[in-house]
């Protein structure tokens, strides 16, 4: 019997042209490592864990800045994607985040990027980060990207189009079935309250919107032929994506967090 299909497998071949090198997905990318960089993410000296790599763009970024990350995911095709178009002396290995324990953690920061944890739902995302806990000295980091519970630039897009019954579909504890190159994944939905509240051993080193002003990442096609409307979008993102209330009204948000 051949093995299970993990649920991005089928995306990998097509992820980078898709999300990773979309105007889109490219600066919505660039806000997360002005957030990094903003919280000196990781501390000197600290290694990456990465988990939910994707392609590996995140990991040659680090790498290329000299610092050392393993980078895992659990989809053995995303990870042949990575290993195959980065830099063969990064670490990348298949991972699911059912087996992420003490065990298998190496670094002292600990990296989840574009909403990965969002596969997870909300009893098994708290168990992750109880695992994470446990693994983690005091100093140590984590940095999450999460999708939250409602996305105003998302909300604007159906409204405008009457579609007003999808207005607040993120907004519910439920997976809700979202197409990934034709394969629906079950998606949650996060709040950055409640991910807050799943750690207690934490203290919230920063929390910010990521896209409050620009759109999520399948409205490409829509900006493709507004470049000026996009980067107008960008400029006003530098702004008003400073104010971490928006946290909650984003595409995503970032979290940092020092383990006490
Ligand atoms: C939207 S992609 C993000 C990829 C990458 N972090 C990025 O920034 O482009 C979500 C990733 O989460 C991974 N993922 C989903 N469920 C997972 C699981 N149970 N264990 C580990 N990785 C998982 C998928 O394989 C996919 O690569």
């Amino acid at each position: 019997m051949g093995r299970q299909q993990a649920p991005f497998d089928q995306a990998a071949s097509a992820y980078d042209e898709t999300f990773t090198d979309s105007t889109i997905g490219k600066e919505q990318r660039k806000r997360v490592y002005h957030w990094l960089n903003q919280a000196n993410f990781p501390k000197k000296g600290q290694r990456i864990f990465e988990i939910n790599c994707g392609t590996g763009a995140d990991a040659a970024y680090f790498h290329q800045k000299g610092i050392k990350i393993k980078a895992t995911d659990g989809s053995p095709e995303m990870i042949e994607v990575a290993r195959s178009s980065r830099d063969q002396a990064i670490d990348f290995s298949v991972l699911d985040f059912s087996k992420v324990d003490q065990t298998t953690i190496i670094g002292e920061a600990i990296f989840s990027n574009f909403g990965g944890l969002n596969c997870l739902s909300e009893i098994e995302l708290k168990q992750l980060f109880q695992r994470i806990s446990v693994a983690q000295n005091s100093g140590d980091l984590l940095a999450v990207v999460i999708m939250p519970r409602f996305c105003f630039m998302e909300g604007l897009y159906f409204f405008t189009r009457l579609k007003w019954s999808k207005l607040f579909r993120r907004n519910t504890s439920k997976g809700l079935p979202v197409n990934v190159d034709g394969k629906d994944v079950l998606t949650y939905y996060h709040s950055p309250r409640a991910v807050q509240k799943m750690l207690p051993d934490y203290s919230i080193q920063l929390k910010k919107p990521v896209a409050i002003c620009l759109p999520p990442s399948y409205l490409e096609p829509f900006f493709a032929k507004r470049p000026r409307f996009l980067k107008l979008l960008s400029a006003l993102e530098k702004n008003l994506g400073r104010i971490s209330l928006f946290s909650g009204w984003s595409d995503h948000y970032i979290l940092i967090a020092e383990k006490k």
